[in-house]
């Protein structure tokens, strides 16, 4: 496993659309590998591919209930609303409040290419949600209705 450089909010590739992951292969499982320990050694509860320079659907979170990653991770539904305080490893120093579902109905697949379809709650779904904009080109700062310095 390897830490990989965490690219910051002028980098233009936070901007573009990752590409769908085709092959489940050991690239991959590596891939997901170094994101955990990049994300836990940065102190960050979640990490996009893009972030790390890499346009491809891939995503980890941990909020503190256990690892969940995710490929190709596509909403299928979004229920509630309520607002909440987020960070962002490419954007260090700020926080700001954002507005986001608070029950998510995710289709994802695993490391090994298997179909899944899940629901989260409160800070998973927060999280989930932010980093499935990375693959969007979103940053939670595009959504924020006020911003914080640290
Ligand atoms: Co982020």
């Amino acid at each position: 496993m390897a830490i990989r450089n965490i690219v910051k909010i002028e980098d233009p590739i936070l901007r573009n659309k990752s590409r769908d992951v085709v092959d489940f292969n050991e690239k991959l499982w590596t891939l997901l590998d170094d994101m955990f320990e990049t994300m836990y050694k940065a102190d960050g509860c979640g990490l996009a591919a893009p972030q790390i320079g890499l346009l491809r659907k891939v995503i980890v979170v941990d909020c503190g209930k256990g690892k969940i990653e995710m490929i190709n991770p596509t909403i299928l539904e979004m229920h509630g609303e309520i607002g909440g305080i987020e960070g962002c490893l490419s954007v260090p120093g700020k926080h700001g409040h954002v507005m986001r579902a608070e029950k998510i109905k995710v289709e994802f697949y695993t490391r090994y290419g298997e179909k899944k379809v899940k629901t989260y709650r409160e800070f998973e779904a927060r999280a989930l949600q932010h980093e499935i904009d990375h693959l969007n080109g979103i940053l939670y700062i595009d959504r924020a209705t006020k911003e914080y310095d640290d």
